[in-house]
């Protein structure tokens, strides 16, 4: 699909997740849906659990404290917001912050699964436990799943720590930089040689 083409489809695809009401609570409690943003050709997605408050109130995903930093992360990979594709597994804020439950993790994927099928992209970045444990299925620990690429209808998919644990847990900037370091180089993308 060219660029127009996918920007129409992804349009498209942003009304019909507007107009959802499968989960009755996040429907009725939420401002707005928060359905991504990036380009449609993004050959990398970078994926989060589910919109907070900032971005319920603002409709773009990543845009608190946490998505300050995750800008930074992007940055530092010399790449930029507009040159990658950020979603969240579910589109709405749960209540309070709380984890996603299954139902609502399986009413979104069709969702999640079409955006994908949009934007191809080659890769995939799990931020933190929730995103990549519903992505891949599995309940394996974060610091195990990290590290390495795992495959998700062939995409390559890393996994890494999400930046709202940086915050709280400096220690794991190192381990998810060595992450970002592998996806930009399996991406041929090449880093300045500091660190
Ligand atoms: N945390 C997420 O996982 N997604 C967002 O969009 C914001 C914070
Ligand atoms: N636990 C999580 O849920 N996410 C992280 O990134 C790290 C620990």
């Amino acid at each position: 699909m060219s660029e127009p083409q996918r920007a129409k489809a992804l349009k498209t695809l942003c009304r019909d997740v507007a107009n959802c009401t499968q989960c009755e609570e996040l429907a009725k409690t939420r401002t707005q849906t928060v359905f991504g943003v990036g380009t449609p050709m993004a050959r990398l997605v970078f994926l989060g659990e589910a919109p907070g408050a900032d971005e319920d109130r603002l409709g773009e995903p990543f845009v608190g404290r946490a998505g300050q930093l995750l800008t930074k992360i992007i940055e530092a990979c010399t790449l930029a917001r507009e040159k990658v594709y950020i979603l969240n597994i579910l589109k709405c804020r749960p209540p309070g912050n709380r984890n996603p439950t299954p139902a609502e993790s399986a009413n979104c994927r069709k969702f999640l699964r079409e955006q994908l099928r949009i934007i191809q992209p080659e890769f995939i970045c799990c931020l933190g436990a929730v995103a990549a444990q519903n992505l891949l299925e599995t309940t394996t620990p974060i610091g195990q799943l990290r590290g390495k690429f795992h495959e998700f209808e062939g995409i390559r998919v890393l996994a890494t720590y999400h930046p709202a644990y940086l915050l709280r847990s400096p220690a794991a900037k190192r381990p998810t930089w060595d992450d970002m370091k592998l996806l930009m180089k399996e991406m041929g993308i090449e880093l300045p040689d500091q660190n």
